[in-house]
């Protein structure tokens, strides 16, 4: 598989929301504080996916990871997620939640954990208090990226 790279994009980018939308993945916080989207880029520089990180007091939630409909099952979706997680500082605590990519992340190095371990910026980020389902799985990475 080709290189990625990943450029920042606004929470008011179309395509993001577009993508996010398509996805049924949520955008009624993209543009709020704190919250960090990149677009991720092909080397022949086509978008081929989208992903974010919002700051949760020193840990960081993984959001908004998304590859465009007709080119999953790549290979994409995991070198997008390393890519992302490559610029976290080390020793940040990685989170995310989801609703149908479990298995995906957990081949990443995410495992489950339940919310009344969670740090408490991670459970009160919109995401995991309002926006995804309380049936939402919630994970932490557990090594570091490669
Ligand atoms: C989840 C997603 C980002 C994965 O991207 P991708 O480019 O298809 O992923 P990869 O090709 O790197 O997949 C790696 C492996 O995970 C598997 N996988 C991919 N998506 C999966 C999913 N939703 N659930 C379970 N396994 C999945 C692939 O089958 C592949 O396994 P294989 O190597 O045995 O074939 C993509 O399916 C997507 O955009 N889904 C819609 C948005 C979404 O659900 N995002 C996650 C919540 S934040």
């Amino acid at each position: 598989m080709s290189a990625l790279r990943i450029e920042r994009v606004d929470g008011s980018d179309l395509d993001l929301r577009q993508a996010l939308v398509s996805a049924d993945l949520p955008t009624d916080d993209v543009e709020d504080e704190g919250r960090t989207f990149f677009r991720i880029v092909s080397d022949d520089s086509q978008a081929v996916g989208f992903a974010g990180l919002e700051a949760c007091d020193g840990d960081q939630l993984l959001r908004s990871v998304v590859v465009l409909p007709g080119l999953r099952g790549k290979g994409l979706g995991s070198a997008a997620v390393s890519a992302i997680l490559a610029n976290v500082e080390p020793g940040s605590g990685i989170f995310l939640a989801t609703t149908n990519a479990s298995s995906f992340f957990a081949r990443l190095g995410f495992i489950q954990v339940q919310r009344e371990n969670l740090p408490a910026a991670v459970l009160a980020t919109r995401q995991l208090s309002s926006l995804c389902p309380s049936s939402a799985t919630i994970m932490k990475l557990i090594r570091p990226p490669t």
